[in-house]
């Protein structure tokens, strides 16, 4: 029977429930599930909103990867990073049904969050690159000055290969078309890993028959008995 259907259960004292993520922890991930979708919709049209919206993924990023040093004990990448072999086991017994239930992250889940900070590291800051080589803006805008000089030899005829990279209006188009290889290529790859953690999240609720995702909203799960 489900938790939730199951009258007694939620009749327990509160005692049974255990705090597992922090305040940090839920506030991070919905405002990190709410920006993921603006900045995927805007990025092809709404600038403004799609560079803002990357740098607050950037920055929230930046701030988990200290809370998984100086966070509460579910946050803490040492309560959640296993070697791969122990990962493996982990979804060998996923696969047969019967996996061990953990209070925080199981050494699957803990393998997909390195991934997802990982790729969406990569996701922004590739997109920082292509606004500095585009727009002359953001972190990286200065870098690409240089493109500015590249077009003043390119424009005096001088032959010079750096004339073949160098788009009309200024822009390094190497450059150009590599971090924009870089970003969208992990765009795709930010997708299938969100794809992936939603149906772990999903088919691990249904295992252990306990709602992970009220859990990250409330913060509690029930103690293991
Ligand atoms: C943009 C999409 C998403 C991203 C980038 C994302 C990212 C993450 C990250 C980084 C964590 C680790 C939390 C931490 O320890 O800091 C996490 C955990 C979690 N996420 Fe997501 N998430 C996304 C969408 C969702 C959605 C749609 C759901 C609900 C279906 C969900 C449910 C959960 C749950 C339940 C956990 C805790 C897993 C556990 O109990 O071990 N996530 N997510
Ligand atoms: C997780 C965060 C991000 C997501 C999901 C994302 C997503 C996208 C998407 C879907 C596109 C359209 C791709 C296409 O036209 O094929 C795009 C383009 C772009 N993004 Fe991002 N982006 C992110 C972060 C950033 C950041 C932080 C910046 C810079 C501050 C940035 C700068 C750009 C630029 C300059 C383009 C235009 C590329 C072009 O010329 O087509 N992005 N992004």
């Amino acid at each position: 029977m489900n938790e939730q259907s199951n009258p007694t259960f939620t009749q327990q004292p509160k005692s049974n429930k255990v705090r597992v993520w922090d305040t940090f922890i839920r506030v991070f991930h919905w405002s990190l599930v709410a920006l993921v979708i603006i900045s995927y919709l805007s990025g092809e049209f709404e600038f403004e909103i799609h560079s803002y919206s990357g740098y607050a993924i950037f920055t929230l990023v930046c701030l988990r990867i200290l809370w998984g040093f100086v966070g509460s004990r579910y946050a803490r990448f040492k309560s959640f990073v296993y070697s791969p072999s122990n990962v493996m086991a982990y979804l060998k017994s996923m696969a047969k049904g019967n996996p061990k239930r953990f209070l925080g992250h199981n050494p699957a889940g803990g393998m997909m969050i390195l991934a997802l900070l990982t790729v969406l590291g990569t996701t922004t800051l590739s997109g920082m690159k292509l606004y500095g080589i585009e727009e002359g803006e953001g972190p990286f805008a200065n870098e690409y000055s240089i493109s500015i000089v590249n077009q003043a030899y390119a424009d005096s005829g001088k032959e010079d290969h750096d004339k073949e990279k160098v788009h009309k209006d200024g822009v390094d188009e190497e450059a150009e078309e590599f971090w924009e290889e870089v970003h969208e290529t992990s765009i795709n790859l930010l997708l299938l890993l969100i794809l992936l953690h939603v149906l772990g999240v999903v088919i691990a609720s249904k295992q252990h028959k306990e709602n992970l995702i009220s859990a990250m909203v409330t913060g509690d799960k029930p103690a293991i008995k």
